[in-house]
């Protein structure tokens, strides 16, 4: 058996759900109060497994609280045996009903958002792929919503158009094509003034990888002067080569949701564009520090891989580790360097995307250092200046072994694992789960030994 939702097969195969709890559909309010859910997943004692479900069910109504999303799965951890995940909604007397479950388990684990008030409570991380959806509109501040200084904020036209590329990415859900969008002569123009200036540096500033990998966005993804690419041909193209893919976002994320999608290979993108009045400047991410700076790279597998261990080490991370990962993504994907054959050369995206700080970097004004995440993650840097302080990695390979050395110690008491096949993150906190891996590697290792032999 697989993992099902119950919202959409209720009387299906699971058929010891008491089938009287479900009618009036009370149980099962999808989506509502997501942001303040607590998770709960669950198995029950062998004993009692039977009607074991409907019985958790009848104990949430006895103490009032409403369940957003129930779920029932084969478990990993105990053989034969079902595992159960239940959203509830922050209602009712939580922490009664949590007291009598968790008795009454032999597995039991809270992943919430508040996890704050609890100790030992994981914070939440999205588990599938489509759970981004969750999250996707708890944005620190709508796109829409212009600071004075912005160079748009006294243009109602630039202002209509911030908030329709806002509202189409409010209402965009996993699994959907990538809106398109017709862009104006105006919005292509000022592309066309990045797009021109920019690709002159690229052959001397930027890196190996990004240069190998540009031509083929001209030729399958139309990045030209006089086009603005699509999401949609751009994420179809990233899919193809990393697995990595895009999903529009309507305004700022949190630190800890933008870095989950990372280990989803799910970069959150925006699809507005600067204002025409200073072409080379922009107070916030536009598509041509999306689509210019971040996309490239993304096609490339070990920095790909590289974003994805930082998503990984985020999920279920304590507060100040994710402001540390969040500092290693700014001072690597976003503003990192790197040497290639003795020169240095730019691969982070708010380089690659900024015409003067492009140049600016691999000049002897700045201070450089070795990228070294535990160092790297204390470092104070500016967001509206260029940055001081550029941190060297020797290769994208070297910066993952790296992240990842520095992942193990980051507190968690469970591991995490992709799983690429379901498009779902793994907790790995048993021991038949690292045994069920172990035999993944041991069948992946006999396809390695026999390719070669055949070499
Ligand atoms: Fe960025």
């Amino acid at each position: 058996m697989g993992i099902a939702d119950i919202t959409e097969d209720p009387l299906g195969e699971y058929e010891y759900i008491d089938p009287i709890l479900m009618k009036g559909g009370n149980y099962i309010k999808e989506g509502r109060d997501s942001a303040k859910s607590t998770c709960l997943i669950f198995s029950p004692r062998e004993e009692d497994e039977v009607g074991a479900l409907a019985r958790s069910l009848k104990m949430f109504e006895e103490h009032s609280v409403n369940l957003l999303h129930i779920e029932s799965r084969s478990s990993s951890r105990l053989p034969n045996r079902y595992e159960f995940m239940v959203e509830c909604a922050p209602n009712g007397n939580l922490g009664a009903a949590v007291e009598n479950l968790q008795k009454n388990s032999s597995y039991f684990k809270i992943i919430s958002r508040n996890h704050k008030d609890n100790r030992g409570t994981v914070p939440w991380f999205p588990r599938r792929i489509r759970d981004l959806d969750k999250f996707a509109n708890q944005i620190l501040s709508y796109g829409a919503e212009l600071d004075s200084d912005h160079p748009g904020f006294t243009d109602p036209v630039y202002r209509a158009r911030r908030k329709y590329f806002a509202d189409i990415a409010y209402n965009y859900k996993h699994g959907e094509p990538l809106p398109h969008v017709d862009y104006t002569e105006e919005e292509i123009g000022t592309w066309g003034h990045v797009f021109r200036e920019l690709t002159k540096l690229y052959p001397t500033h930027a890196c190996r990888e990004y240069n190998h990998v540009f031509p083929l966005l001209i030729e399958n993804c139309g990045f030209r002067e006089d086009n603005i690419p699509q999401l949609e041909d751009v994420s179809n193209f990233l899919r193809d080569s990393t697995g990595f893919s895009l999903r529009p976002v309507a305004g700022l994320l949190s630190s800890r949701d933008f870095l989950a999608g990372l280990a989803f290979r799910v970069f959150h993108c925006t699809q507005y564009i600067r204002h025409s009045k200073s072409p080379l400047y922009t107070p916030e991410p536009d598509v041509c520090h999306e689509l210019m700076g971040h996309v490239p790279l993304f096609a490339d597998p070990a920095f790909a891989q590289f974003s994805q261990e930082i998503g990984m080490a985020s999920l279920g991370a304590p507060d100040d580790y994710i402001e540390k990962l969040a500092t290693c993504f700014w001072f690597t994907a976003e503003y990192g360097l790197c040497k290639q054959d003795g020169q240095l050369k730019a691969y982070g995206a708010g380089l690659l995307s900024s015409f003067g700080e492009l140049q600016y970097c691999l000049s002897d004004k700045p201070e450089l250092r070795p990228f070294e995440p535990a160092k790297t993650a204390l470092q104070k840097y500016p967001i509206t200046e260029y940055q001081p302080v550029y941190f060297v990695a020797e290769s994208f390979e070297n910066a993952k072994e790296k992240m990842i050395k520095y992942a193990h110690t980051i507190p968690r008491p469970f591991g995490v694992r992709y799983n690429a096949y379901t498009q779902s993150i793994e907790i790995l906190d048993s021991k038949p789960q690292i045994e069920n891996l172990v035999d993944g590697i041991h069948h992946e290792m006999q396809i390695l030994l026999n390719a070669l032999k055949k070499l």
